[in-house]
């Protein structure tokens, strides 16, 4: 039976897996097929929890299963036994923040960039050895990209052989970690497979990004600060939905190929923000326009044909979806209180304090 079947045994190596997807990825997945091994590789930046993985831990039918390894993915040395180890090798690692890779864009290079190469470097190694016989099959690669990486999308959905245009440092280095992928399939014959995922929301996120950041604030009745004029275009992704569309996709995915994963709601950033604190039940009068994102993309949008081709639905709608997540944080104040802090204050003045300061006041609702 090949590894890429399910109840085969297969040993996944899964950096980033103490993040939010990443973790996420890594719960269902135990549970869903009680053969699979999985070890994770991941370096604890701010925002990866040893804590996100509990569940798995802390559960007789999963834990036995499941290897903790703290580590740079742009460390050869580490990586390279793990690896060895491995049937495939799942990278979710990356610094995922547009307004850090604002302020702070080395970081982002270092793992979005080098970090991919030791990878790659890392997969070559042991498909050489599966040709020499020394290994029964050369491990599969997939790299957890994007659609930031096609930049912003005044109109039309973006397709997978669109042009690749990213406008931020974060995803510039998006951009190019998938472009080394492929440079690695096309010249060396890697088993390489790309997911562009959409922008994704749900329990175990960190409270920098717009859901759990305003939702979190909301509770706490501090202002949320709304970038420009809100009328900003995602499509949201429930993060159950965009682990389990990474999981199709690394057992049915063609080699060589990326695969858009949309999501299921085209929605403003004030659509976004009414949706949260409706379900809280807090008032529109928290949300202040504030100076907006520098380079602020307008609309991302993909076509998801080539994975529904793959037999992938999403199963979670966005109405459904955002109260599970709402409801999550509500009741897990200890986690959201926890990644709150350490550097996050320091973070925050950064980000927030002068706009907060300079902000014009309550947004006009609407
Ligand atoms: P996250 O920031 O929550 O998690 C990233 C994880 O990577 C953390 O656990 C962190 O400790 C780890 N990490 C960072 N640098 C590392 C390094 N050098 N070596 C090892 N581990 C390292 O991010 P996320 O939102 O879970 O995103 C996961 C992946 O999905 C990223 O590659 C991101 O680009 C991609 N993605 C995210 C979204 C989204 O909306 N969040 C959408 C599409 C794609
Ligand atoms: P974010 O969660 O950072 O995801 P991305 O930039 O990867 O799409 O932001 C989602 C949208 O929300 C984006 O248009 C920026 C906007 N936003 C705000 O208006 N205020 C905020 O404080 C944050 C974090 C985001």
């Amino acid at each position: 039976m090949r590894w890429s079947e399910p109840g085969s045994g297969a040993h996944l190596l899964v950096t980033g897996g103490a993040g939010f997807i990443g973790s996420c990825f890594v719960r269902q997945s135990l549970v869903a097929d009680p053969s699979l091994t999985v070890t994770v590789l991941d370096k604890l930046t701010y925002a990866g929890r040893r804590a996100n993985l509990a569940p798995v831990e802390s559960d007789s039918a999963t834990a036995p299963r499941l290897r903790f390894v703290q580590g740079d993915i742009a460390d050869a040395a580490v990586v390279g036994p793990l690896v060895a180890e491995a049937d495939a090798v799942l990278n979710f690692a990356a610094e995922s923040h547009v307004d850090r890779s604002i302020l702070d864009p080395a970081a982002f290079l270092h793992t979005g960039v080098m970090g991919v190469h030791v990878l790659l470097e890392a997969c070559l190694r042991e498909t050489d050895r599966a040709q020499r016989g020394e290994r029964p099959e050369p491990p599969r690669f997939l790299q957890v990209s994007t659609d930031e990486v096609y930049g912003s999308v005044a109109e039309g959905l973006s397709r997978e052989e669109d042009r690749l245009a990213p406008r931020s440092p974060y995803a510039a280095a998006k951009a190019a970690g998938e472009l080394l992928a492929v440079a690695y399939h096309a010249t060396y014959g890697l088993d390489v497979v790309i997911t562009r995922g959409a922008n994704t929301y749900g329990p175990y996120q960190h409270p920098e990004k717009l859901v759990p950041l305003f939702v979190t604030n909301a509770i706490d009745d501090q202002p949320l600060p709304l970038y420009g004029d809100g009328l900003q275009r995602r499509d949201w992704l429930y993060v159950t939905d965009h682990a389990a569309a990474i999981h199709h996709v690394l057992r049915r995915g063609a080699a060589g190929e990326a695969y858009n994963v949309p999501g299921e709601a085209s929605l403003t950033n004030r659509e976004v923000v009414a949706a949260l604190l409706e379900r809280l039940g807090k008032p529109w009068s928290l949300v202040q326009t504030v100076e907006d994102r520098r380079g602020h993309d307008r609309r991302y949008a993909m076509d998801g044909a080539r994975l529904a081709a793959l037999g992938w639905r999403n199963r979670v709608g966005f109405v459904e979806g955002m109260a599970a997540a709402v409801d999550w944080y509500v009741a897990n104040e200890a986690w959201w209180r926890e990644a709150r802090s350490g550097d996050w204050h320091a973070y925050y003045e950064r980000q927030y304090g002068a706009r907060l300061a300079a902000s014009p006041g309550a947004a006009p609702e609407g």
